[in-house]
């Protein structure tokens, strides 16, 4: 399994605060809403690789994916799992502590190794307290590595006016549809890595006709040639399946070459936004 290098710089010093090795692809489990549908789909991914679980609090399925990880028999280090404060919970620096304690609670695990703002605070006088309060959750060892999810540029100019420890990661909507260039490259110069949500749409691109004709002879599928695009750009991917064959088809994406058909590919970009965009905002 390849993995990237996840690092928590030191703004006084440039150095490594913390650095974690991740894989380069996940599991994301957002919208698994059945019971047990999480529970299963974690168990079903770890047995065939993965080795990464994409959740947050705002999926309701914590406990779940806490459960699959301690019975599915992987040693716990072996595994990286990545919840994220929720929005309406980023509002201090009290709040953001004892909410990620629960989080832990409901994981029942020791450690998470990456916990992530979901968004920026909506309350800006919040951002301080509750990045300071993720730096402090990182030095207590609760969790391994802090990062940021849906930050746009301007949200990672106004962090690095008030952080002591930058961002080990940005996880935000990336796709061949919508290839953000200026936003991986503002996430690269803090020394964070891009983390790919929704590389697929949400699914509204799983079939897209023009990307599933390029990949025609290929031997390869649409979905693979999407979330290998995203890999072959640097980023970590976390694509959702609660099938089995899917969650197959998917991983099995880190080895396919998707170099001949790369430049049409990248003519694909359309800034199409699948749900959110909060990189937007104020
Ligand atoms: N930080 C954030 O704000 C944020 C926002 C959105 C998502 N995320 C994270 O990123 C993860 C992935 O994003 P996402 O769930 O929005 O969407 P996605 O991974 O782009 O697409 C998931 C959808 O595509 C289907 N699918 C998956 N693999 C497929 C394949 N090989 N062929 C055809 N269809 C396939 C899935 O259905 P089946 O399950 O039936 O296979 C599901 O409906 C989330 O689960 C979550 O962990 C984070």
């Amino acid at each position: 399994m390849a993995v990237l290098r996840a690092i928590n710089h030191e703004v006084s010093t440039g150095g490594e605060k913390s650095a974690i090795d991740m894989p380069a692809i996940g599991l994301g489990v957002w919208m698994m809403n059945e019971p047990g549908e999480c529970y299963r789909s974690v168990s079903n991914a770890i047995s065939i690789g993965y080795r990464l679980i994409d959740t947050a609090r705002a999926y309701g399925n914590e406990r779940e994916v806490g459960d699959a990880v301690r019975g599915c028999g992987v040693p716990r280090e072996e595994l990286t799992i990545v919840t994220k404060l929720r929005r309406v919970h980023a509002t201090g620096y009290e709040s953001t502590i004892k909410n990620c304690k629960l989080s832990l609670e409901l994981l029942g695990l020791e450690y998470i190794d990456l916990y992530l703002v979901h968004a920026p605070p909506e309350d800006q006088t919040a951002r301080e307290p509750v990045w300071r309060a993720m730096e402090d959750l990182l030095s207590e060892g609760i969790v391994r590595s802090i990062g940021v999810s849906n930050y746009g540029i301007h949200h990672l100019d106004q962090l690095r006016t008030h952080a002591n420890i930058l961002p080990s990661v940005n996880q935000v909507e990336l796709n061949p549809w919508i290839q953000r260039p200026k936003l991986h490259e503002a996430t690269r110069s803090i020394g964070a890595l891009t983390m790919a949500y929704s590389p697929l749409a949400r699914g509204q691109k799983a079939r897209d006709q023009q990307l599933e004709r390029l990949c025609e002879g290929q031997g390869f599928t649409a979905p693979q040639a999407a979330i290998k695009w995203c890999l072959d750009n640097g980023a970590v991917v976390i694509p959702k399946s609660s099938h089995p064959g899917r969650q197959l088809e998917n991983i099995q994406s880190m080895e396919i070459d998707i170099s001949g058909i790369m430049e049409e590919v990248n003519r694909l970009d359309s800034n199409h936004v699948s749900g959110w965009d909060p990189t937007v905002e104020p």
